[in-house]
């Protein structure tokens, strides 16, 4: 199967903005490729041939493609109910492996590591073993760097809208403790390691983990480690990207003792094959792995409970610490959103609440049955929609004045992923704007 295994640009990806789903899109365009050998990919090939892997039709090859980069392109035609990939148990990386492999170290510790910390903290030493690590062919394919935001530079970070910031900034002080933690761990137990665990070697085996791993059940019920983090990097299966419509089913064969990949859809020739990493709106791909959709349907734009109270002070509306406090109680200071058909159900009741006056506050409750509370409660919670909509619509500007003096071209990756990220927003908050007008 891999001794094929290339990477070619298939062009086929380039196609129409206006096709509205990725699939579409991915039909439309018309296939060139412009295969180029690279060493590493007939090595990989190589080495998981060596290691039992039959790549059984529809034998799928690297590929990069112009709207998702490297990724995995069919050879053949797929009917719905294949198995895309099998991947034999042996070639995955998980918990259990760096136990078995490596796992005198972690008996020595009084503390524990997740199963995260654990695996990133393999790999790092699996890559600096070169080709005397028996992964030396997986880990010799794997990025040599993410664009998750940390990896972004300050100012880089910067140019983020403030709620994605903010959840990056979240993330990225996680990674710093687990960095930490597994410095104190090196230090102690595996102090030949110490020379190779510098920050930005951490970060990108936790990339490596993070971005890559999938969802792996098994039975290993070890004290040595925090957590049963049921992960497991699948070499070849993990150059799969991510599309939202994508019907898979990923499980453990045990019959087969293989990892593997079923697809619901159908490919032709030279599509790329796609999994699904989840329902995630576009700042949950940005800050996990470093990408984001556009059209993407399960995309939202956050609101704060703060801006909408700002709002509502703006707008003059009574009675405003006691709506906080009903709100706050019944919780609906979370979930304020909306997408490009309309607004969250939190969004709505908050936003009815705060335009009711005493009367039906008083039995706010009513706002639950979804029904219209008064025709001047309705007035003013469309205004008060529109305003809060427009106002995050200003914010976008604000934003992408941030991008004067940068050309599209000459952008860094991650300020390109910025731009993409707020003029999507942009266009998902016209869309809403339209909805709550209509
Ligand atoms: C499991 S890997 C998939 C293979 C990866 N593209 C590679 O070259 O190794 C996940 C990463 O691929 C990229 N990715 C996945 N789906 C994507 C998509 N639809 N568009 C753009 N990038 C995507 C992101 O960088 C993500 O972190």
């Amino acid at each position: 199967m891999y001794d094929q295994s290339h990477i070619c640009r298939a062009d086929h990806m380039a196609v129409s903005k206006a096709s509205r789903t990725l699939r579409r899109r991915k039909r439309k365009g018309k296939t060139s490729q412009i295969p180029y050998l690279e060493r590493e990919y007939i090595a990989l090939s190589q080495w998981m041939k060596r290691n039992k892997f039959v790549q059984k039709r529809p034998y799928l090859s690297a590929a990069i493609f112009n709207s998702t980069g490297r990724g995995l392109m069919t050879r053949h035609s797929i009917s719905a109910g294949s198995t895309l990939v099998s991947i034999p148990h042996h070639l995955l990386i998980t918990p259990h492996t760096v136990l078995t492999s490596v796992g005198q170290h972690f008996t020595k510790w009084d503390k524990q590591l997740s199963s995260q910390q654990a695996m990133s903290i393999f790999l790092l030493a699996e890559r600096q073993k070169q080709e005397s690590s028996f992964w030396f062919p997986y880990i010799n394919v794997l990025p040599k760097k993410y664009t998750t935001p940390a990896f972004f530079s300050e100012t880089e970070l910067n140019l983020l809208p403030q709620t994605v910031l903010s959840k990056a900034l979240t993330e990225i002080s996680k990674v710093h403790t687990a960095f930490k933690l597994a410095t104190d761990f090196i230090t102690c137990c595996w102090p030949e390691l110490a020379p190779v665990l510098t920050y930005s070697d951490f970060i990108w085996s936790w990339y490596s983990v993070n971005t890559r791993s999938v969802y792996y059940k098994h039975d290993l019920c070890d004290q040595f480690l925090a957590d049963h983090n049921y992960i497991a990097l699948a070499p070849f299966l993990d150059l799969l990207n991510h599309s939202y419509d994508a019907n898979i089913t990923a499980s453990f064969n045990v019959k087969s003792n293989c990892y593997e990949i079923q697809t619901e859809d159908t490919y032709r020739k030279y599509d790329e094959v796609f999994i699904s990493y989840g329902n995630h709106d576009n700042t949950h791909l940005l800050v996990e792995y470093g990408f984001v959709l556009p059209n993407n349907p399960n995309d939202v734009v956050e609101f704060s409970f703060d801006s909408l109270l700002d709002i509502a002070l703006r707008m003059k509306l009574k009675h405003l610490k006691e709506k906080r406090s009903v709100l706050l109680t019944g919780q609906f200071d979370r979930k304020l959103c909306c997408c490009s058909d309309g607004l969250s159900w939190n969004l709505q009741v908050v936003l009815r609440v705060l335009c009711m006056d005493w009367t039906e506050l008083k039995n706010w409750k009513l706002v639950m049955q979804g029904g219209i509370i008064s025709d001047q409660n309705e007035l003013l919670t469309r205004t008060m929609a529109s305003t809060l909509i427009k106002t995050s619509l200003g914010m976008c500007k604000e934003n992408l004045t941030k991008f004067q003096g940068l050309h599209c071209d000459t952008m860094t990756e991650h300020e390109r992923l910025a731009y993409d990220f707020i003029c999507i927003e942009r266009t998902t908050l016209q869309s809403a704007l339209i909805s709550v007008q209509s």
